[in-house]
């Protein structure tokens, strides 16, 4: 069974992007194992005067190199990427590259209609940055807008057509994980690639 890192992007005890999380996570149990981590132990990024990382971030860029992919649900502040994600991200590319050649699936939720767009486009700026390095699934934004709304008591997605959508794409990340596999196995990576893109 494949193994997926989820990310909701926020700090917040109630989030609509942790409950999409949470719903991928339940609804897709029979053939992906998603395993949430929080953000909340991981300081805002400062450059180290040892170039050292808090143990919080190691442990999340150990769990991330050992899984199959990586699911982001990005909230939406003022059309950005949230603070506490972007903070998240440069840690996790702070002489450490565990997003390197890592397939991942970005989605959102936001109270507005277009459900984080703009967030999300931010956010594939970011993942694909030389020190990220990661592998972005193609086509594969999921939106989820009037996010207050959007799910039921049970945590169930109430739109069929945004379930239907999940469904697709969670089965075409599970291939993008496969292809990205064979990919990465054929390429090669310079030996000094760490030192020549700090
Ligand atoms: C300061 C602030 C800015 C916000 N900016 C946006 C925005 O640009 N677009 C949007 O759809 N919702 C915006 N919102 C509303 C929600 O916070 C946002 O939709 C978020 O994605 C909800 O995610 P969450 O339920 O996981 O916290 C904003 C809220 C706040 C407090």
């Amino acid at each position: 069974m494949l193994h997926y890192i989820g990310i909701a992007g926020t700090n917040s005890a109630h989030s609509t992007n942790r409950q999409l999380i949470q719903f991928v996570q339940h609804h897709y149990a029979d053939t992906v194992d998603v395993t949430l981590h929080e953000l909340t132990d991981l300081p805002l990024f400062y450059k180290t005067a040892d170039h050292s990382v808090p143990a919080a971030a190691t442990a999340l860029a150990s769990a991330i190199a050992a899984a199959d992919g990586v699911i982001i649900a990005t909230p939406e502040y003022d059309h950005s990427v949230p603070a506490v994600l972007s903070s998240a991200l440069a840690w996790l590319s702070y002489h450490i590259h565990p997003f390197a050649g890592k397939p991942v699936l970005i989605m959102g939720a936001s109270y507005g209609a277009l459900g984080t767009s703009r967030a999300q486009a931010q956010l594939r700026q970011i993942l694909e940055s030389p020190e990220l390095d990661a592998r972005i699934m193609p086509s594969g934004e999921f939106m989820v807008g009037h996010s207050l709304s959007a799910f039921d008591d049970d945590g169930n997605l109430t739109s069929q057509t945004l379930t239907h959508q999940l469904d697709a794409l969670m089965t075409n990340f599970a291939t993008f994980v496969d292809v990205n596999r064979q990919l990465t196995a054929k390429m090669t990576r310079s030996a000094d690639w760490q030192e020549t893109n700090h």
